[in-house]
C-alpha cells in the first residue's frame, strides 16, 4: 500500500495530539518534521524514525526532504504563521492547519484566496466538527420550529504556552480558544447577522496571577444574531483557579433541551424524557484521518472545515474584538 508522506511543521502541545492519530494510522508515514525547539523536533523525529528533521519550516520547504512530503500539518502559535502556508500553496502541497491560522486578517484573505484559485485540499483544526455529539445537535435542529436561544461558555485558566499570556500573540480568549464553539455555532446556524461584544480586565493580576507581561482580556460576552431567530450568547473566561465551571453550549427550542458539555457528553432533555449521550469518538483523530482520506483520494468533501469555510469563523472572531474595542455592533 502506497503511504502518505506527512512533514510536521511544529513539534509543540497540538502538534502531540496530530502525531497521536498519525502513529495509529498505518497507511501514513511521517517523513520530517521541523520546530525550532530542538528538544521538540528531535522527539518528534524519533517517534516517527525520521531522519528530515529541521529548525524551521524555511528550513525544511528549502531542503530536498520537501519533494518527497506528500501533505503538511501546520500546528505552530498564531503569530508564527509568517509564509508558511504561502510557501505550501507554491508547492501546491495540501495543508491541515491549526486554528486561529493568523492573526493577520488580510493574510486569512490572501491564502484563502490563493487555496481556492489552486484548489488545494486544505483543513482547519476545528475538531468539534468531528464530534458525534456535534452530529446528533446538527441533525436534531431542523426538527424543531426554527429559532431560540443558546448560550455558549468557555471558562477555565490561562494555558501553559508563552503566547497566550498577550493579546497580540494569542488574540486573546475569545479568538484563540473559544473560537471552537464560534464555529460550532456556524456550523449549526449558518453566518452571523450580527456581533457584539464586550471584555473586562482587571481579575488577573500580571507577576502574581499570570506572567508580568500578561494583558489579555480576562473574560469576554459575545451576542450574536443569527437567521431565523436564533441568538446565541458566548462567554469566554480564563480566571478561574479551583473551580472548573461547565463549558459548552446550552440550546433552548420550544420543545426540547440540548446541553451540550464540552467534548464529554450531550444532555437531550424534552417534556417526557431526558437522555444522557456520552462522547464516543476520538474527534482529532477523525480530523486527521478525514484529512488524510481527502488527500488521498481527491475527495475534498470529507473535510469538514477548509481553509474557505475556517476563516470565515476566523472573520466573525476578528469581528468580535473590533466590537471589544469600539463597543459597536457588527453587522454583516
Ligand atoms: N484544534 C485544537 O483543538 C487545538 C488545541 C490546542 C492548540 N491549538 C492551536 O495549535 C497551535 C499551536 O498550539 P500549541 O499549543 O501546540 O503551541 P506550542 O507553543 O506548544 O507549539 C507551537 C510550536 O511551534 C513551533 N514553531 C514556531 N515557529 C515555527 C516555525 N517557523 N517552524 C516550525 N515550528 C515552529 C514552536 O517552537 C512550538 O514548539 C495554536 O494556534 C493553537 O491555538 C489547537
Amino acid at each position: 500500500m502506497k503511504k502518505l508522506k506527512l512533514g510536521l511543521i511544529g513539534c509543540g502541545g497540538r502538534a502531540g495530539a496530530h502525531m497521536n492519530s498519525f502513529e495509529k494510522m498505518s497507511d501514513v508515514e511521517v517523513v520530517a518534521v521541523a520546530d525550532p525547539i530542538e528538544e521538540r523536533r528531535n522527539g518528534a523525529a524519533k517517534r516517527f524514525g525520521c531522519s528530515s528533521v529541521f529548525k524551521d519550516h524555511t528550513e525544511l520547504f528549502n531542503s530536498e526532504a520537501a519533494r518527497g512530503i506528500d501533505a503538511l500539518v501546520i500546528a505552530v502559535e498564531p503569530t508564527a504563521h509568517t509564509d508558511i502556508e504561502e510557501r505550501a500553496i507554491e508547492l501546491g502541497l495540501p495543508f491541515l492547519t491549526e486554528k486561529p491560522m493568523t492573526l493577520d486578517r488580510a493574510q486569512a484573505q490572501r491564502i484563502a484566496a490563493a487555496v481556492k484559485e489552486k484548489g488545494l485540499i486544505t483543513s482547519v483544526g476545528f475538531q468539534d466538527r468531528y464530534l458525534d455529539l456535534m452530529e446528533i445537535i446538527k441533525a436534531e435542529l431542523p426538527k424543531h420550529r426554527a429559532g431560540g436561544l443558546v448560550y455558549g461558555a468557555w471558562v477555565g485558566g490561562i494555558p501553559g504556552v508563552w503566547w497566550w499570556q498577550k493579546k497580540s500573540t494569542c488574540g486573546g480568549q475569545l479568538l484563540e480558544q473559544n473560537i471552537h464553539l464560534l464555529d460550532g455555532l456556524r456550523y449549526l446556524y449558518g453566518e452571523a447577522l450580527s456581533i457584539y461584544a464586550t471584555a473586562s480586565r482587571g481579575m488577573i493580576v500580571p507577576g502574581r496571577d499570570a506572567s508580568a507581561e500578561y494583558d489579555t482580556d480576562d473574560h469576554s460576552t459575545a451576542v450574536i444574531r443569527f437567521q431565523n431567530n436564533v441568538t446565541a450568547t458566548l462567554v469566554s473566561g480564563c480566571y478561574s483557579k479551583d473551580v472548573r465551571p461547565r463549558c459548552g453550549l446550552y440550546i433552548t427550542l420550544d420543545d426540547m433541551i440540548l446541553d451540550y458539555r464540552l467534548r464529554n457528553n450531550l444532555i437531550i432533555t424534552t417534556a417526557t424524557e431526558t437522555r444522557d449521550i456520552k462522547r464516543g469518538v476520538d474527534q482529532t483523530y477523525l480530523l486527521d484521518r478525514a484529512f488524510v482520506d481527502a488527500v488521498m483520494t481527491g475527495d475534498a468533501s470529507l473535510i469538514r472545515s477548509d481553509y474557505c469555510d475556517a476563516v470565515k469563523s476566523l472573520e466573525l472572531a476578528f469581528a468580535a474584538n473590533e466590537s471589544m474595542e469600539s463597543g459597536k455592533v457588527i453587522y454583516f
